[in-house]
């Protein structure tokens, strides 16, 4: 059923840059370049409140550059961008993540050697900006059991809550997917970015996942997701945004797009996604020994750094 907020983009023109009736987010002049490639450079975006909005385009388009922006993973070269009228230029992600706007990342960041809650503690924390590790050390009770209970009611509504104690590692790639979309919300947050939160999901999964995205939309929230699959975008998005070559180069309803000349001409469809490998995730994992010894024996100083972007 399309919220109040979804009816309103259906009176607006298909314009890239359009003014949406709602904005919670605004983009201007956003220009992030690696060397000699811009990956992206957005003139002007606005992202409507209470919807689902799909973002779509072909391999290496900057999609996900874009979340990492926005969600200050990244820092772009130049521009201005927004949540609800305040800049989050220059914040760091727990930053952003605590005013409300999280993200879930291409590749699955699940920790295969911890226990399904113990990587959702875990989420709770990093989203805090708090010391690496910190939920699962012997000693630090002051909201575990908060924490713990909004862990365990999301667990249950994902339908991972007998997993719980399981290791992530024991997770199909569908359930990984579920795990960290539940983790994304130990925050309570108002804008959640999924990249990709349907690749390599096997399609019993994909309806599940589905129902779960529409669902952030009926309790208010704003979702931009990133998605390859038409049909899914189809079937879920109020509004979707073409980019291609770091440029938005369509925005519209769904049904718009499939007609738009220029998104046919550069969406390419296939598409390669890959888990984390075994050497990242052996590097994640030496890394968090490392900072447990060294909270054991007292370090205070420990930087958190090397775990930025897990
Ligand atoms: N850290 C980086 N260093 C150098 N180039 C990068 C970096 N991150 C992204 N790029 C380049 O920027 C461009 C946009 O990449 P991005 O990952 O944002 O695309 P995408 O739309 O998410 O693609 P996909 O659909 O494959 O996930 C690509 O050409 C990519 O190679
Ligand atoms: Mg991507």
């Amino acid at each position: 059923m399309p919220t109040d907020s979804a009816q309103a983009l259906r009176h607006l023109p298909w314009e890239i840059g359009v003014p949406k009736p709602d904005a919670t987010i605004v983009v201007d002049d956003l220009v992030r370049s690696f060397g000699g490639l811009t990956a992206v450079a957005v003139e002007h975006l606005e992202i409507q409140r209470g919807c689902i909005t799909g973002l779509i385009g072909p391999n290496g388009a900057g999609k996900t550059t874009m979340f990492n922006l926005l969600t200050g993973f990244d820092q772009p070269n130049t521009g201005r961008w927004s949540f609800d009228g305040r800049s989050l230029g220059r914040l760091k992600p727990h930053q952003v993540a605590r005013l409300g706007v999280v993200r879930t990342f291409q590749l699955t960041k699940a920790l295969s050697r911890l226990s399904v809650l113990e990587n959702m503690k875990l989420g709770a924390q990093q989203q805090r900006g708090e010391r690496f590790l910190n939920a699962l050390l012997p000693g630090w009770k002051s909201q575990e059991r908060d924490i713990e209970a909004r862990a365990m009611e999301l667990l249950d509504r994902f339908k991972l809550d007998a997993k719980a104690q399981d290791f992530a590692g024991t997770l199909s790639g569908g359930q990984r997917k579920l795990l960290e979309m539940a983790r994304a919300l130990m925050s309570q947050p108002k804008v959640v970015m999924l990249d990709e939160p349907m690749a390599g999901v096997n399609p019993a999964l994909t309806q599940s996942l589905l129902e779960h995205v529409k669902n952030l939309r009926e309790e208010g929230m704003t979702v931009v997701f990133v998605e390859h699959d038409m049909d899914v975008v189809r079937d879920i998005s109020d509004w979707v945004v073409v980019m291609a070559a770091g440029r938005v180069i369509a925005e519209g309803p769904p049904e718009s797009i499939s007609q738009n000349k220029d998104v046919v001409d550069a969406y390419l469809g296939a598409h390669h996604d890959a888990p984390l490998t075994v050497e990242e995730e052996e590097l994640v994992l030496a890394e968090a020994e490392v900072a447990i010894a060294a909270e054991k024996a007292g370090d205070a100083d420990l930087p958190t750094e090397t775990t930025r972007g897990l």
